[in-house]
C-alpha cells in the first residue's frame, strides 16, 4: 500500500493505473477505522483492480460547536488495517491541502440536505458534498463506494454525482452493526458504558417501528408514541422520520419505497440509524 499526501502524486499513480486500463474505486473516510469502514474497502476490492482509501477528517462538515477537535484520529492504526485489507492508496491530504485559502466555491444539494439531520446540523452536508466533490475531481473513480448507515449522507452524493454529471458509479453497501444491533460508528468510542449499554435500543426501535407500519399502523401516532419511549429511557430525540428512500421527502399512503431514519444523543454523542424497507 502507497501512502500519499499531495494531489500531484495521487494524479500520477491514478493516471498510470488509467494507462492500463486499470478499473478504480474509492473508499472516502475520516479514519478511526471500524469493520463497517473495512467492509466497503473489501467490497471495492472485489469489484475493482485498485482502490484508494481516503482518511481526512473535514472540518467544512463539523458544525462551530461539534467534535472536530476531539474526532479520534488513529492513522497508524488505520493505515495497519488498511494494508491487510488490500488498499492499494491510502491518500492522506492535510487541510491546507484540500482546502487552500483562496478556495471559495460552495456545492450543496439543499433540497435534499435542508431536512432530517439537515435541520439540526446547518451546513453539514454542504461541508460533505463540497469535499466528497473535490476528492472525486482528484480520484476520479469508477466507482464509490458509500455505507448505508449514512442513508441522508448517500441521498445527497447520489444527487450530486447526478446533477454535476460525474462520470462515476455510486454503490452503496449495507449497515454493518455490533452483535446487539448498533451500528458502527467512530463516534461509538465516545459512549459511557451505560450509554452503550443503552444505545442498540434505537435500532429496535426502528424495526418494531417497521413492523408496526408493515401491519398497517397509523403513521404518525406511531412515531410520536416511540420517540417519548426513547425520551423515556433517556435519549434525546432529534428525529424519527419515514420518508421515501428515493429523496428523502416525508413518505405518504401511496410511496412504497421507504426508510425509517432516527437520530438521537445520549448524552454528548449523536447518534444516526435507518432501515429500509418496501411495502
Ligand atoms: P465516515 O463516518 O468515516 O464514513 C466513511 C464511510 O463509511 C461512509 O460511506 C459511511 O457511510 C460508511 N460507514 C460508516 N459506518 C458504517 C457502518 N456501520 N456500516 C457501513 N458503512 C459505514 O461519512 C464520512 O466519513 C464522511 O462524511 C465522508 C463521506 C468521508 C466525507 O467527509
Amino acid at each position: 500500500m502507497q501512502t500519499l499526501t499531495s494531489i500531484e502524486t495521487l494524479r500520477h499513480q491514478i493516471q498510470a493505473w488509467r494507462h492500463n486500463g486499470q478499473r478504480i474505486a474509492f473508499v472516502p473516510t475520516m479514519g478511526n477505522l471500524h469493520d463497517g469502514h473495512l467492509n466497503l474497502v473489501q467490497t471495492a476490492k472485489q469489484n475493482a483492480d485498485k482502490v484508494v482509501v481516503s482518511i481526512f477528517v473535514n472540518p467544512t462538515q463539523f458544525g462551530p460547536h461539534e467534535d472536530f477537535a476531539r474526532y479520534p484520529r488513529t492513522e497508524s492504526a488505520d493505515s495497519l488495517r488498511l494494508s491487510e485489507c488490500a488498499t492499494d492508496v491510502l491518500f492522506l491530504p492535510t487541510v491546507e491541502t484540500l482546502y487552500p485559502q483562496t478556495s471559495q466555491t460552495q456545492v450543496s444539494v439543499p433540497e435534499v440536505a435542508n431536512r432530517l439531520c439537515g435541520l439540526h446540523r446547518p451546513g453539514h452536508f454542504d461541508g460533505v458534498a463540497l469535499v466528497v466533490c473535490k476528492l472525486l475531481n482528484m480520484v476520479q473513480p469508477d466507482i464509490l463506494y458509500l455505507g448505508e448507515k449514512d442513508f441522508q449522507q448517500l441521498t445527497v452524493i447520489r444527487r450530486m454525482v447526478n446533477d454535476l454529471n460525474i462520470p462515476t458509479q455510486v454503490v452503496s453497501v449495507a449497515t454493518v452493526r455490533e452483535a446487539d444491533g448498533l451500528a458502527m460508528s467512530s463516534r461509538n468510542t465516545y459512549l459511557s458504558q451505560e450509554h452503550r449499554a443503552l444505545a442498540p435500543v434505537l435500532y429496535q426501535t426502528l424495526i418494531e417501528t417497521r413492523e408496526a407500519l408493515l401491519e398497517n399502523a397509523n403513521p404518525s401516532l406511531l412515531l410520536t408514541q416511540r420517540i417519548q419511549h426513547l425520551e423515556q429511557l433517556g435519549f434525546v430525540v432529534d428525529y424519527l422520520s419515514l420518508c421515501r428512500q428515493q429523496d428523502l421527502h416525508e413518505a405518504s399512503a401511496e410511496d412504497t419505497d421507504l426508510v425509517l431514519l432516527v437520530a438521537a444523543r445520549l448524552g454528548s454523542t449523536r447518534l444516526i440509524d435507518n432501515i429500509r424497507f418496501e411495502r
